[in-house]
């Protein structure tokens, strides 16, 4: 089965003081760079776009494209804006690459910055990550030293400065709009659109945003050459990418693989549903296959190739492959009533529907927990969700529906099973599925 995995971003993790400049150069690193430096900046988009690079951050824009929207002759500066807040429950592969091959990203950075010729970029990363933050400068500074960075890189007349920021910690933040208005000094809230920030972003500049991941990809690209990635993946979602698989699995991790992998050969590399602490086998229950923000799959969705079509067409959002598992032990109603408490918590408060409805979703979420609400709850749930899908002024409040709506969909029984028992028929001291775990 390891050959189902294609180690790229990942290729050089165990390799000793990986994050080094010393260790990335022995692998080629920085080569990339110098091809890009002898190729004129729109012939590195047009390499991006040909590759079908789409946004690893979550909707799949292709980055090619957003990056030819940036208007050239507008005489503003031009910033390259990467997004490392990673937040969203579940996800957590930006903060693995940044740790293990900060110049990765950072050899992404000056091709991506040189295609839209800025000369400042900034990587805005998630602040409670300090020792991310901390080898991010480590191997900025070591990538001035060696002249990746500053005046004049590699000879070829072109400048670049990259700056690392640190955000006080909000999932807003990671909205890129938010980050942007963050990234300026100011409470970060999300902005109105347009305009879209390829025409007035950071300081009302032209301004590229995308993650992590996205950028880390570009070196590859330029190194093998567009069909090189396009040859991976599925028609329209191309070239690989990283799962991050969590919660109750074998061996859990990152497990990078062309996009159109299912969550079953993910799984039978990682070891399977995690058994019981006495042997027992145990079932998958529910997944995500992007993140608490996208509508949860069962067993039913094994075999959903995990690329943007496929997942959509099968009810979800393919997100940012964080595949959070959960075995039959888990109440799926507690775990929706924690993913909303963090909604309600991470709500910037800029509008009614997510500022008051999450706050509602909470209430109605924790009394049915509690068994003590009313069937009717659940329709008042569903209702209450539609006020806010669609009618939120940024994606945190409809990714808060995303739990509620499909766990009420594939789990209505288990909510009903609250009232009925009066409370939750999960309860360890009750139930036989924990008969192993001492008392
Ligand atoms: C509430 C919220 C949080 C987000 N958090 C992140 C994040 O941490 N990292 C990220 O890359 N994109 C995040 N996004 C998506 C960004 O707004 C944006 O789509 C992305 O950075 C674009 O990059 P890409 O095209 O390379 O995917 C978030 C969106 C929302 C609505
Ligand atoms: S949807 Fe929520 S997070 Fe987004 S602007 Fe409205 S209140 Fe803020």
């Amino acid at each position: 089965m390891t050959d189902t995995l294609t180690p790229v971003l990942t290729a050089n993790w165990a390799d000793d003081r990986s994050w080094t400049l010393p260790s990335y150069a022995a692998r080629g690193g920085y080569a990339a760079l110098d091809k890009a430096l002898g190729m004129a900046p729109d012939e590195v988009i047009t390499a991006v776009k040909d590759a079908g690079l789409r946004g690893r951050g979550g909707a799949g824009f292709p980055t090619g494209m957003k990056w030819s929207f940036i208007p050239q002759d507008n005489p503003n500066p031009k910033y390259l804006v990467v997004n490392a807040d990673e937040s969203e429950p579940g996800t957590c592969k930006d903060i693995p690459l940044m740790m293990a091959s900060p110049h990765t990203l950072v050899e992404g950075v000056i091709i991506s910055s040189y295609a839209i010729r800025a000369k400042v970029a900034f990587i805005y990363v998630r602040g409670e990550v300090l020792h991310v933050i901390r080898r991010l400068q480590a191997a900025v500074a070591e990538a001035y030293a060696a002249g990746h960075l500053g005046q004049n890189i590699h000879g070829s007349g072109y400048d670049l400065d990259l700056v690392v920021h640190a955000g006080a910690g909000a999932y807003i933040c990671g909205e890129e709009t938010a980050l942007l208005d963050s990234l300026e000094g100011r409470r970060g809230q999300p902005r109105l659109r347009p305009p879209f920030p390829a025409v007035e972003g950071l300081y009302a500049s032209p301004t590229v945003i995308n993650n992590a991941e996205s950028i880390a990809s570009v070196p590859s690209i330029i190194a093998n050459g567009p069909g090189w990635f396009a040859g991976m993946g599925t028609e329209k979602s191309n070239g690989f990418g990283i799962f991050s698989l969590s919660g109750h699995v074998t061996r859990p991790g990152q497990y990078e693989a062309p996009l159109g992998i299912t969550l079953r050969q993910l799984l039978d590399l990682a070891g399977g549903v995690r058994e019981a602490p006495n042997g027992q086998a145990r079932e998958l229950k529910f997944w995500t296959p992007g993140g608490s923000s996208t509508p949860l799959f069962t067993a039913e969705h094994l075999d959903v190739p995990l690329d943007f079509e496929s997942v959509g067409a099968a009810g979800s959002m393919l997100g940012t492959r964080a595949l959070q598992i959960f075995d039959e032990t888990v109440c799926v109603v507690r775990a929706v009533l924690r993913w909303t408490e963090f909604y309600k918590h991470e709500s910037c408060g800029k509008c009614t529907p997510c500022r008051e409805g999450t706050w509602w979703l909470v209430q109605v979420l924790a009394r049915l927990e509690a068994g003590q609400g009313s069937a009717e709850d659940l329709d008042l749930l569903l209702d209450q969700c539609d006020n806010i899908l669609g009618r939120s002024f940024c994606a945190l409040g409809d990714g808060a529906t995303s739990p509620i709506t499909s766990s009420i969909k594939y789990f209505r029984d288990e909510y009903l099973a609250h009232l009925e028992q009066g409370g939750c028929p999960f309860d360890p001291a009750k139930s036989t599925l924990f008969e192993e775990v001492p008392a």
